[in-house]
């Protein structure tokens, strides 16, 4: 799909870069020649997770980093510039999620979430958003989730969260536009890990009743996400920008009726 050497000299930084999407949309850029910085929260998984990369040959560096404190961005904004010398795009892909019925949500565990997965992603945009203003522009990406829109019974906090990234996408779509500062989202469907399985559908049952609901009827990979990342990133989508590419399975659309979807289609009258 890409041009071997596609982001030759470019350099991208990715949050929650250590493992899963994040880690596929690194690898993904990586392989087509950036420079990237994996900055996460968990330092366990992020050295390991670089040099996977660097034996693959692409210029990777660890940045621990929590994005729920400004400093910490500022520093990786640094050690960023100090390695490579200069940045293009920003993956804002850390988040934190948990299922909770909301009656039974503490202050705290609102507050967690929103931290990481609104306000992470508020102080990233700020610092590195600053430098790309300043140096001729840059694009950002957020990663958002469907229930953003229709709503995510069991995971307000971080359904009320990406709606909060939806919108800020959009303002700085337009507020950034003119001076070279593109902003984007990818909304992926769900993902088979075990955090997921473990925290989101931890029975069979939750797991049969989410599969049920996806139109394609399987789980998303991480690498075909990432190739919608790879898209937003990249100088090609020069013409987008405060836009949300949905890639789900279908997952948010209307479902139609029950037997529209389970009844086999009957051969037309003329036997074609
Ligand atoms: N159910 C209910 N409340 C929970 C919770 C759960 N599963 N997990 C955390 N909380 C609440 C805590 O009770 C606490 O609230 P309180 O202060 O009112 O008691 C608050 O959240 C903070 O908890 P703490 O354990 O200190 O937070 P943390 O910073 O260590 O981790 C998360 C919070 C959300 C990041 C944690 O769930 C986590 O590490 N998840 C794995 C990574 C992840 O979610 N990845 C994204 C997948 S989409």
């Amino acid at each position: 799909m890409w041009a071997p050497e596609a982001f030759r000299d470019q350099v991208v930084v990715v949050t929650g870069g250590g493992t899963g999407l994040g880690f596929a949309a690194a690898q993904a850029m990586g392989r087509l020649g950036a420079a990237v910085v994996l900055a996460s929260r968990n330092a366990a998984h992020l050295e390991p997770a670089a040099e996977t990369l660097k034996k693959e040959g692409v210029r990777a560096l660890a940045v621990p980093t929590d994005v729920r404190r400004p400093a910490e961005l500022s520093r990786l904004l640094g050690a960023t510039l100090e390695a490579f010398g200069r940045v293009d795009v920003l993956v804002n892909n850390a988040a934190g999620n948990f299922l909770c019925p909301t009656e039974n949500l503490s202050p705290g565990g609102w507050k967690v979430v929103i931290d990481i997965a609104l306000n992470g992603v508020f102080y990233a945009t700020r610092e590195f958003g600053r430098h790309f203003l300043a140096h001729g522009g840059g694009r950002i990406v957020n990663v958002v989730a469907a229930y953003a829109w229709t709503g995510g019974p069991g995971t307000a906090h971080s359904a009320a969260a990406k709606a909060g990234v939806i919108a800020l996408t959009r303002t700085l779509g337009v507020e950034w536009a003119s001076r070279g500062v593109r902003v984007n989202a990818v909304c992926p469907g769900v993902f088979d890990t075990p955090g997921a399985r473990e925290r989101l559908w931890p029975t069979d049952a939750q797991r049969e009743a989410l599969l049920a609901e996806i139109p394609l009827h399987r789980f998303a990979s991480p690498e075909e996400v990432a190739d919608a990342i790879v898209y937003v990133a990249h100088p090609k989508s020069s013409y987008v920008t405060g836009e949300v590419l949905v890639m789900d399975g279908g997952m948010h659309l209307g479902r139609g009726l029950p037997a529209d979807r389970n009844t086999p289609v009957p051969p037309a009258p003329n036997g074609e």
